[in-house]
């Protein structure tokens, strides 16, 4: 009966000694293959990876130093991993398709997408492309941001350097119009396939990774593990951010909210303990039509205070998004009427507010206001402006899991803009945040003008550039249009 089982052989040339060992064993495990750690005339299959079977046959005998009659490669079948790890799938042995086996050298699976790849250059720049909501390759990109998530729990020495390579890569593969379905795919893509390395880039070896074997294990790793899980819940608390999480976790031994709420030796700020107390209301997905209706609401009470006063959502909601976690609204005015006009909407609002933070703003010199870096994860501006909790009715019993509140709590912010600032406030509003960070970039690298949500000024000689739509902002940096739709990188 042994001798039935297939015995396989993987050809060392292209693979790490990691995975190599992480194949064998898997092999090793099922009870339907045999591994041979040696080229033999007595292995059935010799498995490789992105190889074709004139290369496997010339490094059999160059580097393994094999001679031709020690090769019975006629009697051999040249199969890609791929169908191993389909078996490892299934549990048992699946046919050798056409598609697993090893091209010849003269169809070269790597021709096609190669002359694919020169046709549609990706632009290095996020901003420069076009990034929807629905793309195809979230297999990858939800693997690449719990990495760029785990970076920033950790806050070790480059935390912020290896989160957004993380998020890099992944933004580039958001904007492809087609899935990754294998290596040769990913050759020349901006920030995955470094250029000039052999070695590839640890964005490239998710994905390789993941087209092996269908998932990460990296990515796995961390996620079952109790310092990324915790991270996770804590700083999902409105107000607790990746260092606070840390000394929890590390110093004070925390896990769970109710150690939080139980330990006698930390002082929540205010933030955090509305954050904690409306954890759950603040954590579950806030659907569009509850931010619609909100929106609304507020903009009643705001054109009712002034004349010329407009209300509009932006966030991930202008951006297609079908759930968030938070309302942004922005609030304009016509440039002589900024009499308090955040303090009589919230004055209003009284009620319906759980907590305000309300944070002041600054007027002079707006354009050299807010302060912009290549890494850092936010862009701070400074308009007038509210952080808040906000009751919202519930219109379904089902919502929500507190049967005493006839409401939910949700994170409301409100922007309140001059006119002449709006297209960049609405701009730098709506995001992603991963947007921002690359239309600054852009400007800052590529055309030596500084943009911000305040307005846009040349690097040198301070002079302000003034536009008044979205679109001629864009015009202005040369930039072909993205529509906010596009905008989720
Ligand atoms: N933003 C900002 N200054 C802040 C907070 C946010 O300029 N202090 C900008 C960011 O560029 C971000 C956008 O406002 O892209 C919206 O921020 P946020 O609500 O955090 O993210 P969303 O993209 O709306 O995602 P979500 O649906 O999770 O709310
Ligand atoms: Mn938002
Ligand atoms: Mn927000």
């Amino acid at each position: 009966m042994e001798t039935s089982k297939p015995i396989i052989y993987f050809v060392e040339k292209g693979l790490y000694k990691a995975r190599l060992n992480h194949l064998t064993a898997l092999a090793e495990k099922s009870n339907f293959l045999k591994v041979n750690k040696n080229y033999s005339n007595q292995v059935t299959h010799v498995l490789a990876q992105d190889c074709t079977k004139l290369q496997v046959l010339q490094f059999l005998k160059k580097v393994k130093k094999l001679k031709p009659d020690e090769l019975s490669w006629e009697n051999q079948k040249f199969v890609n991993i791929s169908w191993f790890t389909s078996c490892m799938k299934e549990k048992e042995l699946v046919p050798v398709l056409e598609t697993h086996l090893l091209k010849d050298e003269d169809e070269n699976i790597g021709v096609p997408s190669k002359k694919l790849k020169l046709e549609e250059k990706i632009p290095m720049y996020a901003c420069q492309r076009s990034s929807p909501l629905n793309h195809k390759n979230k297999i990858f990109t939800d693997a690449l941001e719990v990495l760029e998530e785990h970076a920033l729990y950790r806050g070790d020495q480059n935390a912020d350097a290896r989160s957004l390579a993380f998020r890099r890569g992944s933004s580039t593969l958001k904007s492809l119009k087609h899935k990754i379905s294998h290596i040769n795919d990913l050759k020349n893509l901006p920030h995955i396939d470094i250029g000039g390395s052999s070695k590839p880039g640890h964005c490239k070896r998710v994905i390789i990774d993941i087209l092996a074997n269908g998932h990460s294990t990296e990515v796995e790793e961390v996620t079952s593990n109790e310092f990324y899980q915790t991270m996770k819940l804590f700083c999902g608390i409105f107000g607790v951010g990746p260092q606070t999480a840390r000394k929890w976790f590390y110093d004070l031994k925390l896990r769970t909210l109710d150690d939080v709420k139980n330990c006698s030796s930390i002082s929540l700020n205010r933030d955090q303990s509305y954050g904690l107390e409306y954890y759950e209301d603040l954590n579950s997905p806030l659907p569009l039509l509850d931010a619609k209706r909100i929106e609304n609401h507020i903009r009643e009470v705001a054109t009712s205070i002034q004349e010329g006063i407009e209300v509009i959502l932006v966030g991930g909601f202008r951006r297609g998004k079908q759930v968030g976690h938070d309302i942004d609204l922005l609030i304009t005015h016509p440039e002589d009427g900024k009499e308090k006009i955040l303090h009589k909407i919230l004055d209003k609002l009284k009620d319906e507010f759980v907590y305000t933070d309300k944070k002041a703003g600054t007027t002079e010199n707006p354009y050299h206001a807010a302060k912009v870096t290549a890494t850092s994860q936010s862009t701070t501006d400074h308009f007038e402006k509210c952080y808040g909790i906000f009751k919202v009715d519930k219109t379904d019993k089902a919502a929500g899991e507190n049967h005493k509140r006839t409401w939910t709590a949700r994170r409301v912010d409100l922007i309140v803009v001059p006119y002449s600032q709006f297209p960049f406030a609405v701009l730098g509003w709506t995001g992603s945040k991963h947007f921002e960070r690359e239309i600054r970039r852009y400007s800052k690298s590529e055309k030596q003008i500084v943009l911000t949500s305040h307005g846009m000024y040349t690097l040198e000689g301070k002079q302000n550039i003034p536009a008044s739509s979205e679109k001629e902002i864009f015009e202005l940096l040369g930039l072909e249009y993205q529509d906010p739709e596009d905008r989720n990188c």
